[in-house]
């Protein structure tokens, strides 16, 4: 057990093997699952925000998630750019809603969003990751945790 464990240790110490940080953040940069993770948070807190009519929240959720992902690219020259900048169309379309104060708009921004944060995961043999809108406020309610194609997708 113990030589099992040091052995995914040495793993996580360089990093996954098909995403390794760009070389001059080597040192410190997050792991991509951890930007990921506080990504899918950030998602998360959008959605209520919006859904709430919060848009003070709502535009400082909109711009840490922007962040996150333009951090993920940044980090990790493994992902290609042409993946991070279609991101683009949806966070601006989410910015005119929250400017708006228009939830249908918000909403509909959202899905779109979250569309590409699924083109992302499948064309990076990442298709199990599966985002959707969040059904509640548990902080993982907008993963889709059954086998995709068996997914009810909301
Ligand atoms: C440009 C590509 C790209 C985009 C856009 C993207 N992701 Fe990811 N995401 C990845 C990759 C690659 C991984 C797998 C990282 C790994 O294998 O180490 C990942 C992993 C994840 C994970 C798994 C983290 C974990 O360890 O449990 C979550 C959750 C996630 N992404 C959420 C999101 C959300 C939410 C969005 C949209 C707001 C998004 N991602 C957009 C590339 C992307």
């Amino acid at each position: 057990m113990a030589f099992a464990i040091s052995a995914l240790a040495g793993t996580a110490a360089t990093g996954q093997s098909d995403f390794q940080p760009s070389p001059s953040v080597r040192q410190y940069a997050p792991r991509l699952a951890e930007i990921m993770s506080a990504a899918q948070l950030q998602h998360l807190k959008l959605w209520f925000a919006g859904k709430s009519k919060n848009w003070e929240l709502a535009a400082y959720e909109l711009r840490q998630l922007t962040d996150s992902l333009a951090q993920a690219a940044v980090f990790y020259p493994g992902i290609p750019v042409s993946n991070v900048t279609t991101m683009e169309k949806p966070l601006l379309a989410i910015a005119d809603a929250i400017e708006m104060r228009d939830v249908r708009k918000f909403a509909a921004s959202m899905r779109g969003l979250t569309d590409g944060c699924n083109a992302c995961h499948t064309s990076l043999e990442r298709s199990f990751i599966a985002i959707g809108v969040p059904t509640d406020q548990q902080p993982t309610a907008n993963q889709i945790f059954a086998p995709m194609g068996k997914a009810q997708k909301k």
